[in-house]
């Protein structure tokens, strides 16, 4: 039934685009992430869709109703905002039940679905404090609780994680996946956690600066992302820039200059193109296996973190590259001023047309 349309809604802040023509259909029943840096718009996104504000442009729908002067309340959706807001004066279990009370639900089955969620998320201690006696995480977790309590089968949550600690965060979110899927319901969830947005959504959105830049499957999104900035902002990515020199039915074959060519077995482009070429720190593979694609190049710089390690390495051209690679018990990695050689196997070698406003540009953040 909820199914969410977005047709060219745009938000003004005075000379701010803050949403600038947005295009978006989220299925029935599907978890959808949204992710972009901050002040991109997803906040503004999000409280246009739940009536908080009017956008200038643009119609929203919801269910196939058209809900632009339609109030909150009545928009059938359950939400938690990035900005907590718990009723100050209420008790957690009287935040949690509010909502269902004043909707009239059945008291016994109010009091046993609250029961149930108060021990998912792990409060039961505290349902008799005032939110004011709560740590930020713990309020949001009850801001959480709030939103599944008001049975809607649309949720909207805005950072519903981002004040809770790294390892319960990482519980919670699998927790909201599985509810949402067990009931039924349509999410839109906002988070500038990307691992957290690729863990648990069918689809993820990218905006930058008011725009969607690219959606897709978390798994597409971080293989084949469509554009320079997906690939730079999902994951981590290295970047060379260089001019097709060959296209065939193998793909295209690409000069960087210095001598080194590398193969992408994608298909588009012309030869003369410039392109940047990109491939992901953890498909590099140590030692240069493969005859194709073989860089070479001297270890800067070694940073741990658990069982992975970060390897950059100077090319003799003087770019930067990142490897990630994981240990096995008992190997040790290579060691800064090493030189060492490795490729990249040419179906991980995705290539882009260089962008018009430069490269820096095009993967800037702001
Ligand atoms: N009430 C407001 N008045 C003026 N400008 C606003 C207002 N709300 C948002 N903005 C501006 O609109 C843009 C989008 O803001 P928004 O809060 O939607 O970003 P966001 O993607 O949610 O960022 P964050 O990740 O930091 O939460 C920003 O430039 C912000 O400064
Ligand atoms: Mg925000």
């Amino acid at each position: 039934m909820p199914e969410v349309r977005l047709v060219n809604v745009t938000k003004r802040y005075g000379r701010i685009l803050a949403n600038d023509h947005i295009n978006l259909t989220i299925r029935d029943g599907e978890y959808v992430s949204v992710i972009g840096p901050s002040g991109c718009g997803k906040s503004t996104l999000i409280k246009s869709i739940a009536g908080i504000i009017e956008p200038d442009e643009g119609e929203i729908y919801i269910g196939g109703r058209k809900v632009n002067n339609i109030p909150i309340e009545d928009r059938g959706i359950g939400y938690v905002f990035q900005d907590i807001a718990l009723f100050p004066h209420m008790t957690v279990w009287e935040n949690i039940t509010y909502g269902p009370n004043v909707k009239g639900f059945p008291p016994e089955e109010t009091e046993m679905i609250a029961q149930e969620i108060i021990e998912m998320i792990k409060v039961s201690a505290r349902v008799d404090a005032y939110p004011d006696e709560l740590s930020g995480g713990t309020q949001q977790k009850i801001a959480v609780a709030r939103a599944l309590m008001s049975r809607s089968s649309l949720m909207l949550l805005d950072e519903p994680l981002g004040a809770l600690d790294l390892k319960v965060r990482a519980v919670l979110r699998y927790e909201l996946r599985r509810i949402a899927k067990d009931l039924g319901i349509t999410v839109l969830h906002v988070t500038h956690d990307q691992e957290e947005a690729m863990s648990i959504s069918d689809r993820v959105v990218v905006m930058r600066k008011g725009r969607i830049v690219e959606s897709g499957k978390p798994i597409q999104l971080y293989m084949r992302p469509k554009n320079l900035f997906t690939a730079n902002f999902v994951g981590e990515a290295n970047f060379l820039v260089g001019n097709i020199e060959k296209v065939s039915e193998e793909g295209l074959l690409i000069d960087l200059g210095d001598g080194l060519k590398v193969v992408s077995t994608e298909a588009k482009g012309n030869i003369g193109d410039r392109v940047v070429v990109a491939f992901r720190p953890e498909f590099v593979v140590l030692g240069g296996k493969t005859d194709k694609n073989i860089f070479s190049g001297e270890i800067t710089r070694i940073v741990y973190s658990g069982s992975l390690v970060r390897i950059t390495v100077e090319t003799p051209s003087g770019d930067e590259i990142l490897i990630k690679k994981s240990l096995r018990f008992g190997e040790s990695p290579p060691e800064t001023g090493e030189k060492i050689t490795f490729s990249v196997p040419p179906e991980n070698v995705l290539v882009y047309p260089y962008p018009e406003a430069g490269l820096h540009r095009e993967l800037s953040l702001e």
